[in-house]
């Protein structure tokens, strides 16, 4: 039987959340990843060092295994360079959201004019602190993300010397736009590789894969299947994994998120194999996360073999995407 063997795979874009949803999610990301950027949209959210060190303690706690790092976020706000210089060892980078963009994104910036960020975002390319960017406008849902593309190129040029993460692309747009400034980097989630709005809304509404972005139309998808499948120096795997309870996936206002941790790599392997580029998943899930956010991972040996796995119809609460549809590679071993 096929196996892949992936060497401490890092999943640069989760929602661990807290509470007893922490203590589901949590080991399941942990079993198969050596890290994890994680998001900070909690309620409140994570805008503090004390809520920082906090929750990093309450991740830790609800792990399973020792050899897991989560790295953490901040909720962005112009934070002052004192606050940030204090800070710079407790995380790795800070999240900004457009308000109500998205899940608990309420407190968000209102603008993405330059002068009130410059000091922070000044300050954060002083101390190699990330920016991670919800990028959406509020415009026209499927044309939010493209239309974002003109701030991103705002923040690329002002701020020279700052890593900007577009987070979880979703269009051809944003996929022309990694190469054209050397500071900017992208994630991608697995199942933006593989949905199109189609699978969301073109049949019966299935609220399982609802998420901010909105998955988009099949030249995007395959856009971002190019770059994901030639592991792009500047792509790097964020699964934006992001667990609702069931009832209120199920629900009249459904929340937006797909839950993805638990299979995420086995359906990697699916896509990669497909495509003949079994070589370049190490890179992607991993090895470009490594060289982009300058980190070292724990070390962890993940061995996935071609044999069927049945996904379960829940975790606890929470609906996996695929939930009882049959996957045809599993996690054979962990070591
Ligand atoms: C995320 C969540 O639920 O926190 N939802 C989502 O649809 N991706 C927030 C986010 O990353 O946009
Ligand atoms: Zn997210």
């Amino acid at each position: 039987m096929k196996t892949v063997t992936l060497t401490m795979p890092l999943d640069m874009h989760v929602h661990l959340r807290d509470g007893d949803m922490l203590k589901i999610v949590a080991p399941l990301t942990s079993y198969t990843f050596s890290g994890a950027l994680v998001m900070p949209n909690l309620v409140p959210p994570i805008t503090t060092k004390e809520m920082v060190k906090e929750y990093r303690s309450r991740i830790k706690a609800a792990m399973e295994s020792d050899d897991f790092e989560p790295y953490m976020t901040l909720f962005y706000q112009n934070f002052s360079r004192e606050f940030l210089e204090s800070v710079q060892d407790d995380i790795t980078a800070i999240k900004i959201y457009p308000s109500g963009a998205t899940t608990n994104s309420q407190g968000g910036v209102v603008s993405f004019d330059i002068e009130p960020m410059r000091e922070t975002l000044e300050a954060m390319s002083d101390f190699g602190i990330v920016l991670c960017v919800h990028g959406e406008t509020q415009g026209f849902v499927m044309d939010r993300e493209a239309e974002f593309m003109s701030v991103y190129e705002k923040l690329a040029i002002n701020f020279p010397k700052l890593k900007i993460i577009m987070e979880h692309i979703t269009t051809r747009e944003a996929v022309e736009m990694l190469d054209r400034h050397p500071n900017l980097y992208a994630t991608i989630t697995v199942h933006h590789l593989m949905i199109t709005l189609d699978d969301v809304a073109g049949g019966m509404l299935r609220p399982h894969l609802f998420c901010k972005p909105i998955a988009k139309r099949p030249h995007d998808r395959d856009a971002l299947l190019k770059i994901a499948l030639q592991a792009h120096p500047k792509v790097m795997f964020g699964s934006d994994s992001a667990p609702h309870p069931k009832h209120a996936k199920e629900s009249c206002g459904c929340g937006a998120g797909v839950f993805t941790a638990p299979i995420a790599l086995q359906l990697l392997c699916e896509i990669f194999q497909e495509h003949n580029a079994l070589d370049n998943l190490q890179a992607f899930v991993s090895d470009n996360a490594q060289r982009i956010y300058g980190i070292c991972a724990e070390y962890k040996e993940v061995v996935l073999v071609e044999r069927d796995f049945v996904v379960p119809e829940i975790y606890a609460d929470v609906v996996p995407m695929r939930a009882g549809e049959t996957l045809t590679w599993s996690i054979e071993r962990v070591d």
